[in-house]
């Protein structure tokens, strides 16, 4: 496996970055997981500028340019070619002797990109997964993109302790806000409910998408935090995100969704999501 580091095209083994790295250290540093699907970057512009906006939320200037980060990611196509998978792209606020406040400005942001696996659980997107409910227990500015994920880790964590796919975080005196890594659609008498695009939640890429796709489809949204009493009375619930597209989540908490099977709405919206990705790359599921 290619590692892309701090303008350097190595191999895993020898892409290797000092203890006091701060994103290591302080998790001082943000991301972005683009897809890759029948050999392309899908929406890789919309990603590189939520990375440059998540730069911003962290005062980190970007050492790269949106075209450079495109030349970088063409290159490791290039080098190691590949169907279908996902981008990792990671900058922190460089190498420098611990201490909290920000090194000079001589030290170089480091920045990481590399090719991953992302294997599309068709199953799973046919007939949905399973859920729990989590407290949001993240920051105030879940709209960054920052590698800091713990509250998110456990998060998932507990979500696969008790066997279930995804945790759904709800926010003490606001709502249900997003997965772990995913965002979180509801529908009820065939109005789709998510959270608004605020600090409480990553906007997601095929979020930005899904609500483009439900506006050329005529479906009702609206942009609100449900209750957690709310979300457990839906007709369907669906997780969205760019390595899991449309999925149906068709139990939260040990309850049914609905009628416990993937609903029509969800599935429509899957279907013209996956339609999206093959109109854009020409590839097909298979
Ligand atoms: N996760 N919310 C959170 C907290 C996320 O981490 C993600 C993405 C999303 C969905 O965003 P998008 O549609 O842009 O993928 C929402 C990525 C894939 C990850 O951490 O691996």
């Amino acid at each position: 496996m290619l590692v892309y580091l701090n303008g350097k095209y190595l191999d895993y083994t020898q892409a290797l970055l000092p203890v006091d790295e701060r994103g290591l250290q302080f998790a001082d540093g943000i991301y972005e997981v683009a897809l890759i699907w029948g050999g392309q970057f899908v929406d890789l512009d919309r990603h590189l500028e939520r990375f440059e906006r998540s730069a911003q939320g962290i005062e980190l200037p970007m050492p790269l340019t949106r075209s450079e980060f495109r030349a970088v990611a063409d290159e490791l196509l290039r080098r190691e070619p590949m169907t279908q998978g996902a981008i990792y792209l990671q900058v922190t606020r460089g190498v420098s002797p611990r201490d909290h406040k920000f090194p000079p400005g001589s030290v170089q942001p480091t920045v990481i990109a590399y090719l991953k696996d992302a294997p599309v659980d068709r199953e799973a997107l046919q007939h949905g997964v399973k859920a729990i409910t989590e407290p949001d227990l993240r920051w105030l500015r879940c709209d960054i993109k920052s590698v800091s994920l713990l509250p998110n880790v456990l998060a998932r964590q507990h979500a696969v302790a008790k066997g279930v796919r995804e945790a759904i975080q709800v926010r003490a005196g606001v709502g249900v806000t997003e997965g772990s890594a995913t965002n979180i659609w509801m529908v009820h008498q065939g109005s789709i409910v998510t959270a608004p695009a605020s600090n409480w939640i990553l906007s997601g890429i095929v979020r930005s998408v899904v609500l483009e796709l439900a506006q050329q489809e005529k479906l009702p949204v609206a942009e609100r935090f449900a209750s957690a009493e709310e979300l457990l009375q839906m007709d369907e619930v669906f997780m969205t995100s760019t390595t899991s597209f449309v999925m149906p989540i068709v139990e939260i908490d040990g309850r049914k969704v609905g009628d416990g099977e993937p609903g029509p709405v969800t599935l429509r919206l899957q279907e013209l999501y996956l339609e999206r990705l093959d109109q854009i790359t020409h590839a097909t599921l298979g």
